[in-house]
């Protein structure tokens, strides 16, 4: 009996006329499209069925459908969304994107609460695994760019997150990040801007306060003063912005330009009815969210059509699982290599260690796929490998000390919710001892942001997985014995020592709020944003201080020569040109040097070369935009006049060519 009328409204859906969908709804129904309600998915708005509205369905995380527990392996866990930083390769991190989606429009999702975008400030931050920024703007931008079109090409809507400046986990609830504008606009905006350049339907505020040119208030709105990261936000697109889980500080955050409070009702429900109907907060300012809502559902095609997918089904396939597997194989940075990789045979192998603890991260990213072994992937490559947990046993001893090579496999975990307490992976101690009883050690790693290599002159490879999902035990496998060239370089710089920024107290992890805010978790923190734009790469750069391996850094099985350069006003070209002796890609990079002593090397361009056979050359052009030369100053983004130095090369600290241009 209800079906003509549902064809009849989804028609007015379809024909594009929201305004009109919006005139036929009741205040409650319009807020119910502004707060969560209960769901089996981790957060849902809802439908207004009488006018072909289902509930908007979102989902965690930024690297795979996060089912519920009893769900566990029925989607694939992929790579983290800093191994998709490492990759540098733009086409790449599209194909993730839109397999993950896929995934969750099978599952019935229609928001996807990714990417995840934060530039890592400190090398601590215990999401920084989750990030596709690593610590660099240009980079976190150019993933935006490729991953959010590919997201909401599945019928999915992205969510560009946490906006902005939530830098640490630790008090982050309430934190209150202090910067200037420019390091805000020149470090950590542009990834978020790319994104809703390129169309992202929402972003997700963040939990922290921040603190503008010395003005306060809440990432997610709140007080009346501060206005500006939010209406950044809307100034650049109709982007709907949600809270961060629980973030919603008031009914007031609404004027301010948030337009949905996750999960639940307590601000965006009866309070914030109770405030229209007593005039405190106009209708028209709950049209306009409404409004924003709506669109982004009919972006994606979600008025008018009964929802689709299937919560419970399994959508993890095997050809999602063999991109999972391609994705994390070519995030794997090689960081040295003795010649003792690739290996070319199983003989004389012997593996210590494991990586089951240190596929994925934890909190809301986590998902849980049916997770690959090392034993396994070995087994499908060697057959049977020796292997051992640990060096404890004497048994481990002589058969490390009598290996031909020696595979030593650890980590460190990280998780939402906490900083990591230290840099040092868990098996240092291991690699140290293997290292006195073989000369081969080869060190594979699963670290979830940076981490120490003081080990690293007494072992003679090293291969970087970050948390690489499910199928990372099958991508190491790929990449050992070189099926797979590595081709990934470091999203960010690997320190000498854990105190290598030299950042004071205030700076890290901060200083307590002498007059904390309600809703301030303790600690409750001020945290200065005191190095500027020296984030980084720019903070070695600037203090000459010595990385262990430096942003940008990532070896190959082959070797590459740059040159034929020529720089115009527009772009430079150059060729590259594998001069070793198998296939392999080479990420191009290049950095700007800004005239007199005005700032640093900046990442302004690179390029993924396809996998070139030994001898043949790429010609490589890098066009520049609007910001190449240019940097935020007395209130907008401005070229600098001068002569610029470009470096084409191979990472951050290996230049091969150099060029300027006048501006
Ligand atoms: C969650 O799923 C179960 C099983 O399908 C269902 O009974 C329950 O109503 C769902 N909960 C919500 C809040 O939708
Ligand atoms: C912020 O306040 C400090 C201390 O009062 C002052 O030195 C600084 O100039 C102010 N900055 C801006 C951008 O207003
Ligand atoms: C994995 O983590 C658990 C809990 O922290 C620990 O007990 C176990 O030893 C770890 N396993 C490996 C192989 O590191
Ligand atoms: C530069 O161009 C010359 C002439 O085309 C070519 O022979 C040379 O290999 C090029 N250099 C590189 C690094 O490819």
């Amino acid at each position: 009996m209800m079906r003509p009328l549902i064809i009849v409204l989804a028609t007015l859906a379809a024909a594009k006329d929201l305004q009109k969908l919006l005139r036929q709804m009741t205040l409650e129904e319009k807020l119910g499209l502004l707060h969560g309600s209960p769901s089996n998915y981790t957060g849902a708005t809802t439908a207004i069925t009488r006018l072909g509205v289902p509930r908007l369905l979102l989902n965690d995380g930024p690297q795979g459908f996060r089912a519920p527990p009893s769900l566990d392996g029925t989607s694939t866990a992929f790579p983290s969304g800093l191994a998709v930083a490492a990759t540098f390769d733009d086409a790449l991190a599209a194909t993730w994107a839109a397999t993950i989606a896929s995934e969750f429009a099978k599952k019935g999702a229609t928001v996807l609460l990714g990417p995840g975008l934060n530039v890592a400030r400190v090398p601590f931050n215990g999401r920084n695994f989750e990030y596709c920024s690593g610590e660099d703007p240009y980079l976190g931008a150019r993933m935006a760019s490729a991953i959010i079109p590919a997201i909401q090409s599945q019928n999915v809507i992205a969510t560009a997150k946490h906006y902005v400046l939530n830098n640490q986990e630790t008090g982050r609830v309430g934190a209150d990040s202090i910067i200037d504008e420019r390091t805000w606009r020149e470090i950590y905006l542009p990834p978020f801007e790319s994104a809703v350049a390129h169309g992202a339907l929402s972003a997700m505020c963040s939990y922290n306060r921040i603190t503008l040119d010395n003005v306060t208030a809440w990432a997610c709105g709140h007080r009346c003063e501060h206005p500006t990261t939010l209406q950044h936000l809307k100034e650049q697109s109709s982007v709907f912005v949600m809270s961060d889980w629980l973030a919603t500080h008031s009914t007031q955050a609404i004027v301010k330009g948030l337009d949905q409070e996750m999960p639940s009702d307590f601000y965006f429900g009866s309070r914030l009815r109770d405030a229209v109907e007593s005039g405190a907060v106009d209708e028209a300012t709950i049209d306009a969210a409404s409004l924003n809502v709506l669109r982004a559902m009919q972006t994606i095609g979600a008025l008018g059509r009964a929802p689709r997918g299937d919560l419970m089904k399994d959508v993890s396939t095997p050809a999602n699982r063999d991109i999972a597997r391609r994705v994390a194989a070519h995030a794997i940075v090689l960081l040295k290599n003795n010649n003792i990789l690739p290996l070319r045979t199983c003989a004389g192998l012997v593996v210590l260690g494991d990586l089951q603890n240190y596929t994925v991260g934890g909190g809301s990213g986590r998902v849980v796929g049916r997770t690959v072994s090392l034993t396994d992937a070995f087994e499908t490559r060697c057959g049977i490998v020796e292997a051992y947990a640990d060096l404890e046993s004497e048994k481990a001893q002589d058969a490390v000390a009598t290996a031909t090579n020696v595979l030593v496999v650890t980590g460190s975990q990280s998780t939402e919710g906490a900083d990591r307490s230290t840099l040092a992976l868990d098996g240092e101690a291991m690699i140290d001892a293997a290292a006195k009883l073989n000369h081969n050690i080869i060190v594979a790693c699963a670290a979830p942001g940076a981490f120490l290599t003081g080990w690293r002159d007494s072992v003679q490879a090293i291969l970087t997985t970050w948390p690489g999902g499910q199928e990372l035990a099958h991508a190491l496998v790929d990449v050992l014995f070189g099926e797979v060239n590595p081709s990934a370089r470091l999203p960010l710089t690997l320190p000498m020592t854990e105190t290598d920024l030299k950042f004071t107290q205030r700076m890290y992890p901060g200083l307590p709020d002498p007059a904390p805010p309600k809703g301030c978790a303790d600690p409750c923190l001020r945290v200065f944003y005191d190095e500027k734009l020296e984030v980084g790469y720019r903070r070695y750069d600037s203090h000459n201080i010595e990385p262990a391996y430096a942003f940008g850094h990532g070896r190959s099985y082959t070797s590459f020569v740059y040159g034929n350069l020529t720089v115009s006003l527009s772009q430079v070209t150059f060729d590259v040109r594998n001069i070793g002796g198998v296939a392999g890609a080479e990420v191009a990079q290049l950095y700007v040097v800004p005239p007199s002593s005005r700032g640093y090397q900046q990442l302004k361009g690179f390029h993924k070369t396809a996998v070139l056979a030994p001898g043949r050359v790429e010609r490589v052009t890098l066009r520049f935009d609007a910001r190449t030369f240019s940097a935020f100053l007395d209130g907008a983004w401005r070229r600098i006049p001068g002569s610029h130095e470009l470096r084409v090369g191979a990472s951050s600290r290996d230049a091969r060519l150099r060029g300027t241009v006048d501006v």
